[in-house]
């Protein structure tokens, strides 16, 4: 199931590991060497080259975002690791999920990639509710594209579960 919302943002239902596109992003944390949730299946997919790469980068601080390349993770060409705000119910929770967007989609175009997947940001194990996660994601994302008039980038939400899809339903409308 697929909801196409404009040119350029869709939400998916998929794993962000099986997308056909320039750039998956990983929910990372800020040590950058791997975890459980989408981090563990994009290690596993990736495989032990993706680790070696990640520790030449000495980490990763809450809101922003580093790149690697994607190596056995064929779809893709990059992997740019995000680490979002283990959520706590304050007004810097919004900034910095925003700014793991905007930062995930500056990467991306100075990278010269045409399209892009999103896992959703801290709504694993990170507790940020979908709602909230879905709002602050898709307005972060919409910002930068009107931003960014000369960059054409496809950007897909992937959702994992049917509630991730739901709420961004309920964003989008
Ligand atoms: N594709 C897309 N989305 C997925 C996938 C997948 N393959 N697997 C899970 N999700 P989480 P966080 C969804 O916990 O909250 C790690 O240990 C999942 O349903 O992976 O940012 C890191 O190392 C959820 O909605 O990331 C960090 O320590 C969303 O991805 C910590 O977890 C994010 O869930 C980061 O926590």
């Amino acid at each position: 199931m697929s909801m196409k919302k404009n040119d350029s943002i869709k939400v998916v239902k998929n794993s962000v590991v099986d997308m056909r596109v320039d750039a998956i992003v990983n929910a990372a944390n800020s040590s950058l060497l791997g975890g459980g949730g989408v981090d563990g299946a994009i290690h596993r997919a990736a495989g032990p080259k993706l680790l070696e790469e990640c520790r030449t980068l000495h980490g990763c601080n809450t809101g922003e975002a580093k790149i690697t390349k994607a190596y056995n993770i064929k779809n893709a060409s990059f992997i740019i690791h995000t680490v979002g705000p283990i959520y706590s119910g304050t007004s810097k929770d919004a900034f910095l999920l925003a700014s793991c967007y905007k930062k995930s989609l500056d990467l991306a175009k100075e990278n010269g990639c045409k399209s892009i997947a999103f896992p959703g940001i801290s709504t694993g194990v990170y507790g940020y509710p979908l709602d909230e996660a879905a709002k602050v994601s898709y307005e972060a994302v919409s910002e930068w594209i009107d931003d960014h008039k000369d960059c054409k980038i496809e950007v897909y939400f992937c959702c994992f579960r049917d509630s991730e899809m739901a709420a961004y339903e309920r964003v989008m409308g």
